[in-house]
């Protein structure tokens, strides 16, 4: 991974899942400073736009030699971008059985459009919504891609049944302990121990979250 703020990552890439996969040797994240492959003396990685207009743009020299310095089993190149192609499970699914990522990480008003056309890179967004930085979107898309790492989640993982990991249909809601809160019951059906009927009650409520929540998902056999 390439950015100019290599501290933002770094946290998150020490605790909790992340932290548990590097520690396990399933995942290994080089972190790198873009500045370190600048030429100048004020080690400047961005300038201002051809064709004029507010903000800087990200030069392309730093990304081509750093990408560059890099063997040859460097995997797919990605650039988070909120122009690029939306990161959804599919798209975790395709990257996690990738060896090598290489991730960049863009920043200010945008990247010299030669860092796509000419590396080549992938331009990948988190969603449809705009940040300061591509770093927190790097993190995203590892996390997202750590977790289909086989051992990184236990055998009867999880994920499994999560939000989109079987077709586009979220998560059921889930209770835990106290069976009652603040007047609010857990279901009855989840108590009684009838597997096939919390099963039905799952995938009813899955159906009914997703209508609620997310209609643009809504899938025909569930019309
Ligand atoms: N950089 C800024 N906003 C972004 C987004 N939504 N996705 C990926 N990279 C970004």
């Amino acid at each position: 991974m390439f950015t100019i703020f290599p501290a933002v990552v770094k946290g998150p890439l020490s605790e909790s899942l992340l932290g548990r996969a590097i520690g396990a040797g399933l995942l290994d994240v080089r972190v790198h400073d873009l500045r370190e492959w600048t030429r100048d003396r004020h080690r400047s990685v961005d300038d201002a736009p051809f064709g004029g207009g507010p903000g800087m743009v990200m030069k392309p020299e730093p990304f081509f030699a750093a990408v560059e310095s890099l063997d040859p089993e460097r995997g797919r190149v990605i650039l988070t971008s909120p122009a690029g192609r939306l990161l959804d499970q599919a798209l975790v699914r395709e990257l996690s059985s990738e060896g090598h990522l290489t991730l960049l990480c863009g920043r200010y008003e945008g990247v010299d459009e030669r860092v796509v056309d000419g590396l080549p890179a992938e331009e990948v967004s988190i969603g449809d919504y705009v940040l300061s930085g591509g770093e927190l979107p790097a993190l995203v898309l590892i996390e997202a891609v750590t977790r289909l790492v086989p051992g990184v989640i236990g055998k009867e993982a999880s994920h499994q049944h999560d939000s989109f990991s079987s077709g586009r249909l979220l998560d059921h809601p889930h209770y835990t302990r106290p069976q009652e809160f603040r007047g609010m019951p857990v279901p009855e059906v989840l108590v009684s121990g009838n597997h096939g009927e919390i099963d039905r009650w799952r995938r009813d409520a899955a159906i009914e979250k997703t209508r609620r929540n997310r209609p643009d998902l809504s899938d025909e056999r569930f019309a």
